[in-house]
């Protein structure tokens, strides 16, 4: 069932053109982008989309995405009135609430791209780590000791609940705090770091380099043109980079991984 065929049931020939092709759905809540030019119609969007299998609440995006926890505002606009729900994914699941905490949907299969070059016995560090897909991801697979290190509390909460919910809770250690308070306190040196910012991770590339090895693997989230320019901005001993989702029309998420060397 295709978006713009459903909203033609309620959207004339000119509002379909502005009107959005495709929405993202966590758990059972479907989320989607609304032009204000639509704004007047949103009830009757949302009816729509709850025709979709599995989806039983609608929300809008709303407003800007904060500096910190990089969370945003939703708009209810129909079904079940909650904001907390259960995504699976890669045989994981993980319980949120989407207003409280960041969550993207887009990002399983970058961190599958992870999870298939963790080696058994590795202990891996994941700054920024939110809920814990990657940690959660990683550990589900593989025998390995994580580290993982989140600012916002109620990120933190999800995040070990999830641990449990996942039954990894034992093979990962969740510190809640800023990373320059954290990370300076780690008595440990990791074979692998995750940085999950692409907003400005770069900047916290001396955190990394304090608990790294020579060979230790990083691989870090960054917003950039092109691969080239992503690839400029870390400077370093690149081993591979991906393209992993777009940011906007011009900016792409890329992954670089990288060692100190
Ligand atoms: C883009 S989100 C990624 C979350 C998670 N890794 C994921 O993929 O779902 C970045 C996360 O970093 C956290 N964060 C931002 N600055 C931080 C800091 N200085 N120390 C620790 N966590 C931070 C935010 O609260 C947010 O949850």
């Amino acid at each position: 069932m295709k978006l713009k065929e459903l909203l033609k049931n309620v959207l004339g020939e000119e509002e379909l053109e502005i009107a959005p092709s495709s929405f993202d759905v966590v758990g059972d809540i479907a989320i989607i982008k609304i032009p204000p030019q639509l704004e007047k119609k949103e009830k009757k969007i949302g009816e729509q989309l709850l025709k979709f299998k599995n989806v039983k609440t609608i929300l809008k995006k709303e407003g800007k995405v904060g500096e910190e926890f990089r969370i945003r505002k939703y708009k209810f606009l129909g079904g079940e009135k909650r904001k907390e729900t259960l995504h699976k994914e890669y045989g994981c699941r993980y319980k949120l609430n989407i207003e409280k905490v960041y969550f993207s949907p887009r990002l399983g299969s970058e961190r599958e791209r992870i999870v298939k070059q963790v080696k058994k016995g590795e202990k891996i560090l994941v700054l920024f780590a939110g809920i814990g897909p990657y940690a959660i991801q990683i550990a589900k697979n593989r025998e390995v000791d994580i580290y993982a290190i989140e600012i916002n509390p109620k990120a933190v909460k999800y995040f070990k609940e999830n641990t449990k919910l996942n039954k990894v809770e034992n093979k990962i250690k969740v510190f809640e705090g800023d990373v320059r308070e954290v990370v300076p306190s780690l008595k440990e040196k990791f074979d692998r770091i995750i940085m999950p910012l692409p907003k400005d991770g770069e900047n916290f590339l001396d955190l990394a380099k304090l608990v790294s090895k020579k060979n230790t693997i990083i691989h870090i989230y960054i917003f950039a043109n092109s691969r080239g320019e992503a690839i400029k901005k870390i400077d370093k001993k690149v081993i591979n980079c991906v393209e992993c989702g777009t940011y906007s029309r011009d900016i792409s998420r890329y992954c670089v991984d990288f060692t100190f060397g």
